[in-house]
């Protein structure tokens, strides 16, 4: 530049102010301005404020490291979608101080978790994976049943987040060990957007018929298959746990249609349907094995 340049680059101290307040506006614009503006914080209409024993069960998923295996966000790709439901939005995670999205899944994502087992399958799980997935490298966390939540912690957490409470709460949240509020998180998680199952089937396209009627391969398959997916809930030889026995339920001589239709969809807050995990000729195959079950 020469000498006599009269532009704004010759001047230092003039070129730093207009530059610090260009950047200054620049900085209210983009973080400022949506910091305070309500509208950029969307809630889905179904969100609330987690309870106490919910957030004293939100702070165990932190303690234990739960996040070290387990997602919270749904993708919106079609494989997460078909198999965990509907991919997470913005407004689920208002409450969520700080949030627990991770980003290592050696276990399945956990976004739509809450009312996909009854609270029973999460107590017996927690106490051992392996009863229901031999193979789990999940841990054992048997001595959650066996300590009592940090009631004080917790509702100083609640006062600090400024979530609401009652003397009710306080009060069950004093008798409440680690494992009842563990399993309250678990269940409260994805579920303030309506859950869609993955997949449905509608009864009118399953065939009346079994297609793998009398087949003795079939029965074995579907033997294998009940031991993997569902013996830890119907019990190891069907006698029933969590669910019903379906010894008993194999007595009704239940059209093969009803039990594929059963299997495929699960019950809400029950049973998770298997349409998205299991082929068509996998589902028979447990309908045959449900079958076998009352010559035993
Ligand atoms: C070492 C990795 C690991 C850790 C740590 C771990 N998990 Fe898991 N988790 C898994 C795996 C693998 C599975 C799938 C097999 C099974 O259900 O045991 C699983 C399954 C689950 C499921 C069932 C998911 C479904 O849709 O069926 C829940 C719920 C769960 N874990 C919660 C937790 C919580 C809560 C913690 C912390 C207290 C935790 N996990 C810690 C690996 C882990
Ligand atoms: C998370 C636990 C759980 C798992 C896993 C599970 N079920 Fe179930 N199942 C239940 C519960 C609970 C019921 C009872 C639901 C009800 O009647 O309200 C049930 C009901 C049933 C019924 C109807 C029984 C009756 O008497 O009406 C059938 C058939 C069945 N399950 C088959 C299966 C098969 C096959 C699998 C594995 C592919 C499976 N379930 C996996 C919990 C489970």
């Amino acid at each position: 530049m020469s000498k006599n340049d009269n532009s704004i680059y010759s001047k230092a101290l003039l070129l730093s102010i207009v530059a610090a307040v260009t950047v200054l506006i620049g900085t209210i614009a983009t973080v400022f301005v949506p910091m305070f503006t309500e509208g950029m914080h969307p809630k889905t209409d179904g969100l609330k404020p987690f309870t106490a024993l919910e957030l004293a069960g939100r702070d165990i998923y932190q303690a234990e490291g739960c996040i070290n295996c387990h997602t919270q966000t749904v993708r919106p790709l079609k494989a997460d979608v078909m198999r965990y439901g509907a991919y997470s939005k913005a407004g689920e995670f208002a409450y969520d101080r700080p949030f627990l999205w991770g980003s290592k899944r050696t276990g399945p994502d956990l976004a739509r978790i809450g009312g996909k087992y009854p609270d029973e399958w999460h107590i017996q799980h927690f106490e051992s994976p392996q009863a229901f997935y031999p193979k789990s490298n999940m841990p054992p966390y048997p001595w959650l049943k066996n300590q009592p939540v940090n009631a004080d912690s917790t509702i100083a957490s609640m006062n600090a987040l400024s979530f609401p409470y009652t003397e009710a709460e306080v009060q069950e949240l004093k008798e409440s060990t680690k494992l009842d509020a563990l399993v309250a998180y678990m269940q409260v998680l994805g579920t303030s957007i309506a859950r869609e199952a993955a997949v449905t089937v509608d009864y009118a396209a399953i065939p009346a018929e079994s297609p793998l009627k009398g087949s003795a391969d079939a029965v074995a398959m579907g033997e294998k298959l009940y031991k993997a997916e569902c013996a830890g809930c119907h019990g190891v030889n069907a006698e029933g746990n969590i669910g019903a026995s379906l010894v008993d339920y194999s007595m009704n001589d239940m059209p093969g249609n009803d039990t594929y239709y059963i299997i495929a969809n699960g019950f809400e807050g029950a049973m998770p349907g298997y349409a998205a995990k299991f082929s068509n000729e996998k589902i028979w195959a447990i309908v045959e094995y449900i079958n076998s079950l009352k010559d035993k």
